[in-house]
């Protein structure tokens, strides 16, 4: 099978990144596919730069013309940032017949409008999952998942270096500055950080999310209020905190009988809410659609592997509309039907799950023992034991036994051993516990 051929512009955290998973999941990507990637040319600013990457070599050049230009390459990653002299090399791309998958939402933002035109005269795809919420499909869910609904409002946290400077300021009491130096430290703010701390970057993201949700042009970022988090003090993530709110960088986006509500700043929410929730580098939309109700899209807002998830679920999408037809672009089961591989369907004996245990037990001496033996027995260990006393002495009392993980086949003989104990009386319960890790 002739390999899709792709060429990267920019290898920084996103691009290597996406070098890094592309080669990790190589073999699984290809079974999606049905035809293997392989990188080809890369450009960046200083190729002699020491770089972190796994599985094969590659060969820099700091010509992104030399990517741009190529004929052998198939499709385009542009993952540089920025408008100048990006949006050039991405109009290139396109009329040279390439596809482009991009993470920049600066770029689209302000020239999107222009861009889709140059890629439609083209008849070439650019694919942009990457630039709105690192690795959640929120642009997918959008233009594809909620198609059937007219899109009322959205409303999200929808930058992660600013989350993740609010969340330390408030869990750890850590100052703005130390958070902010972890967050470059770790790829997640933008190469300019003005832009997450004063919501440039939620004001980019925000203008894609609210075009593809309303069905409207992109619009003028200027026109859009923007705050940013700058003003917080931990004093005032004190004073929010005792009067159950929890300040968050939020984004919104309305449907109102004048028009559309677009606007970001940081908004004290209710702890209560899910949003409040979600800390550090995590992101979430919450998208109210007339049809399907309110639905929340959670995950990792930045970050090299998260974002290059995106990049490469786009790279996938395109790869499929190269020499698949219509019917077949997505294949039913997500694989394409020869790639399907049979695996052994574990039987649930084989699993491990804590487990929480209520006992109708005799109310004597001794029982308990009896109870822990058993356990040990099956080398079952006990995370806590419940017991209340009871006022009325009753014969039969509940004892409530949380377990630590545990094998599914150990705790099946066990429960049985323990319905034949003679102190052991009438119907318990036993409800696994998921650790969700
Ligand atoms: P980085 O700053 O880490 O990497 C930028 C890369 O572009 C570097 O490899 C750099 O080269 C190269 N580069 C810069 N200028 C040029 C040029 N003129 N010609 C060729 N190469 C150039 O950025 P990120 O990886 O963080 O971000 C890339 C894009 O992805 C941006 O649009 C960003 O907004 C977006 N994004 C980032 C996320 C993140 O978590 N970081 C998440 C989602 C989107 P060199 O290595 O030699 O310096
Ligand atoms: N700087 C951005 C953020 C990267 O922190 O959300 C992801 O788009």
């Amino acid at each position: 099978m002739t390999p899709v051929r792709i060429g990267i512009l920019g290898f920084g955290t996103v691009g290597s990144g996406t070098w890094n998973v592309l080669a990790e999941n190589s073999e699984e990507i290809a079974r999606r596919t049905g035809r293997p990637l392989e990188v080809i040319k890369v450009a960046v600013k200083n190729p002699d730069k020491p770089r972190d990457i796994s599985g094969g070599d590659v060969s820099f050049t700091d010509d992104p013309y030399a990517v741009v230009d190529c004929p052998d390459v198939d499709i385009v990653l542009e993952l540089i940032g920025g408008t100048e002299p990006v949006r050039e090399y991405v109009q290139r791309a396109l009329t040279n017949g390439k596809h482009v998958v991009t993470a920049n939402k600066e770029l689209l933002a302000t020239h999107g409008n222009e861009l889709f035109r140059t890629a439609e005269q083209a008849g070439r795809v650019i694919a942009y999952e990457a630039s709105v919420c690192g690795g959640i499909p929120i642009i997918k869910a959008l233009r594809e998942g909620l198609a059937a609904n007219r899109i009322e409002s959205l409303v999200g946290v929808i930058n992660g270096t600013s989350n993740y400077i609010l969340s330390g300021m408030k869990e750890n009491q850590c100052s703005f500055a130390e958070m902010l130096g972890k967050a470059q430290q770790l790829g997640y703010a933008e190469a300019d950080p003005t832009f997450d701390v004063e919501g440039i970057d939620a004001l980019h993201k925000l203008n894609i999310l609210a075009s593809i949700a309303f069905g409207i042009p992109l619009q003028r970022c200027t026109d859009v209020y923007c705050g940013g988090i700058g003003a917080i003090s931990v004093e005032d993530i004190a004073f929010a905190t005792e009067l159950g709110y929890c300040i968050k960088p939020l984004a919104v986006a309305k449907r109102s009988e004048h028009g559309v509500e677009m606007r970001v700043h940081p908004s004290l929410i209710s702890e209560q809410r899910l949003l409040a929730k979600v800390n550090g580098v995590m992101n979430a939309v919450s998208v109210t659609g007339n049809a399907v109700g309110r639905m929340l899209y959670y995950g990792a807002g930045a970050g090299a592997q998260p974002t290059a998830s995106a990049v490469i679920a786009d790279l996938v999408d395109v790869v499929r509309t190269l020499d698949c037809d219509s019917v077949a672009r997505v294949p039913h089961l997500a694989f394409q039907p020869d790639a399907l591989a049979q695996v052994p369907l574990l039987p649930i004996e084989q699993t491990k799950s804590a487990n929480y245990l209520r006992i109708q037990a005799i109310n004597q001496a001794g029982v308990l023992a009896e109870i822990t033996r058993i356990l040990g027995e099956h080398e079952i260990s006990i995370e806590s034991i419940l017991q209340h006393g009871s006022e009325q002495h009753e014969e039969i009392l509940p004892v409530v036994i949380v377990t630590q993980e545990t094998m599914e086949e150990n705790m099946q003989t066990a429960l049985k051993e323990l319905e034949e104990l003679d102190t052991v009386i009438g119907k318990g319960n036993r409800i696994r516990i998921e650790s969700l890790d």
